[in-house]
């Protein structure tokens, strides 16, 4: 994959990330095989185990990622036009991070559970039914589509204090970098 030219992560508040993105359409097929691949390097490099393309600037439903455990042989997923079809009345917390958010982490209450439909790059319809850590990935990247970032779903006491401590770091950063 060292020949994939990696792409730049948007962080938080870059305006893409909080749009809605459009569908995939048939026009989109050359630019959505190009990006792909150039998406799941970028995620892996990182390391991540999702990105969604609002995040590298793409305001375009794709997602793709990578929920195989450490040492695992990878198992890339890229879902175009992804959508949630059914969510389990069950709740499960998990800490969430997000490449956009780097450093910051949070627990959020999602469904346990949740169908998921979308098509492959080839076009081929798919769908499936997803728990644990694949539940909250495909939930997280697909909020990231409709401009919802994970910290919209924790309280504002805590997303005022996370966001609050992310923008003190990235300034302390950039203050290094000079
Ligand atoms: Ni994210």
């Amino acid at each position: 994959m060292t020949d994939i030219l990696l792409l730049p992560v948007l962080l938080h508040p870059a305006p893409i990330l909080r749009a809605k993105a459009r569908p995939v359409a048939e026009g989109d097929a050359d630019r959505v095989r190009e990006l792909a691949p150039r998406m799941l390097a970028t995620m892996y490099k990182a390391p991540g185990i999702g990105l969604a393309a609002p995040q590298v600037g793409e305001g375009l439903r794709l997602i793709v990622l990578d929920v195989q455990h450490e040492g695992s042989p990878p198992s890339p997923m890229v879902l175009v036009n992804p959508e949630i079809v059914a969510a389990s009345e069950e709740r499960a917390i998990r800490e969430e991070g997000c490449l956009s958010i780097p450093g910051q982490y949070a627990d959020v209450e999602r469904p346990a559970r949740v169908k998921v439909r979308w098509r492959e790059l080839d076009g081929t319809r798919r769908e499936m039914e997803a728990d644990d850590l694949l539940a909250t990935c495909l939930q997280h990247e697909i909020d990231h589509l409709d401009g919802v970032m994970f910290t919209d779903r924790i309280s504002p006491l805590k997303r005022n204090m996370l966001l609050k401590r992310f923008l003190k770091e990235q300034k302390l950063k950039s203050r290094e970098a000079m």
